[in-house]
């Protein structure tokens, strides 16, 4: 049996966190709505839902988050390098910057191989991975920027902490409140490439650290979690809404791709677009007219233009507009995406632990048919 490119259609594993119904516009974690979650619940209730299974009791919580706590500053021995490690790449890529950092804070803490280790060092593996990527991050901006990494506040939460922490200053509930929606919204999603590759490395028994490191690769990509900056890009590179519809069509006939339109799973809208478009409106951004327009003649463009491929507003579109209002600087859209979707990963990794068997599909061979002779060196 052959695969389809891409692996389109094809189940390939068990999982009981999360699932998305392309054709209904839905998705979950465990049981419960992912959007009605972003609604009404925290990060960390939500994070502990997807380690666990269940809702915490305030009890639960309150245990979660002080052990959230314990583990986001990042270790002495890696603090030390941070200056180092935010002074190289031209230019400067923080995705590339927080895989260097990483890879160290996963040695520091002596990861060993997901095979030889139990669910429950597994699980502060994962623990200690989700707290302290949004430190790392933030720490690593501002060292870039010339600026000091400024310590976590032990009475914020979460979200809270990683926009104070980039930007110096306590955000406003309203900022707090639509990152932490927007996280909540991307913390996990079926098996899209970055989970895929953290759940196939960690199907050969290998440590956790480089399963997230893996994962952390597939989602800077531009068809994945490096979408939203481009989106925004794309309405600054349009500019106007005069120029709107030479400027889509001109892309669409090159061949180009519209960011943030398009997915392989949804065939509607996807719910977390009409979400953040919501957000987008109630906080009053800046590009959010602008950016209504632009997907209103995107879409109707696309249908004109690639008949039959269902394509609608994804995740990305409104993803840059919303973190832009909130007051994330665009270096780091695709690092907020990353410091959900660590959650998400860590969660898969530790569910593909508790249930191995070594991923190794075949590949079919379509070069010059073997065996020819090989020639003796000229
Ligand atoms: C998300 C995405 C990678 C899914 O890819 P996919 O399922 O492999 O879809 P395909 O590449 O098979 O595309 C099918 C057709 O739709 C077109 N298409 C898909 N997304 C498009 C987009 N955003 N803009 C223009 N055309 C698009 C393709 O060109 C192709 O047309 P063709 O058959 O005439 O060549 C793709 O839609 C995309 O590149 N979107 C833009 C990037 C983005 O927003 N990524 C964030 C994802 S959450």
């Amino acid at each position: 049996m052959v695969a389809p490119k891409g692996l389109e259609g094809l189940i390939v594993a068990d999982t009981e966190i999360s699932d998305v119904r392309g054709r209904e516009g839905f998705y979950h974690y465990r049981q419960y709505s992912a959007v009605e979650l972003a609604k009404k619940r925290s990060l960390e209730d939500v994070w502990y839902l997807v380690y666990n299974g269940e809702l915490p009791s305030r009890a639960e919580r309150e245990e979660f988050v002080a052990e959230v706590k314990r583990y986001t500053a990042v270790p002495d021995p890696v603090r030390e390098l941070l200056p180092k490690i935010a002074a190289v790449g031209d230019p400067f890529d923080l995705m590339k910057a927080l895989r260097s950092a990483y890879s160290l804070t996963a040695s520091h803490y002596g990861f060993k191989a997901t095979y030889d280790v139990d669910a429950e060092t597994l699980r502060r593996y994962a623990m200690q991975t989700a707290a302290v990527v949004p430190t790392l991050l933030t720490s690593l901006y501002r060292l870039h920027h010339g600026k000091e990494p400024i310590e976590p506040k032990p009475e914020l939460s979460h979200a809270a902490n990683y926009l104070y922490t980039a930007l110096g200053e306590v955000p406003s509930d309203e900022h707090v409140r639509a990152v932490e929606q927007y996280m909540i919204l991307t913390l996990d999603h079926g098996f899209n490439a970055s989970t895929f590759t953290a759940r196939v490395i960690t199907s050969t028994g290998a440590d956790l650290g480089s399963a997230v490191l893996g994962a952390m690769g597939s989602l800077s990509g531009p068809l994945h979690g490096g979408a939203p900056t481009r989106a925004l890009a794309m309405l600054d590179a349009i500019g106007s809404p005069e120029n709107t519809e030479r400027w889509l069509r001109e892309q669409i006939q090159g061949g180009g791709r519209l960011m943030g339109f398009g997915h392989r799973v949804y065939k509607t809208e996807d719910p977390r677009s009409a979400m953040l478009k919501e957000l987008a409106t109630q906080l009053r951004a800046p590009q959010v007219d602008f950016a209504k327009h632009v997907e209103s003649r995107a879409l109707t463009l696309l249908e004109e233009m690639k008949p039959g491929h269902e394509l609608h507003t994804n995740v990305e579109f409104y993803a840059g507009v919303v973190m832009d209002a909130a007051g994330v600087p665009r270096e780091m859209f695709t690092p907020t995406f990353l410091t959900s979707r660590v959650m998400g990963w860590t969660a898969h990794i530790m569910e593909q632990a508790a249930s191995n068997r070594i991923m190794r599909p075949l590949s079919r061979y379509v070069g010059p048919p073997p065996p020819q002779p090989v020639p003796d060196p000229e």
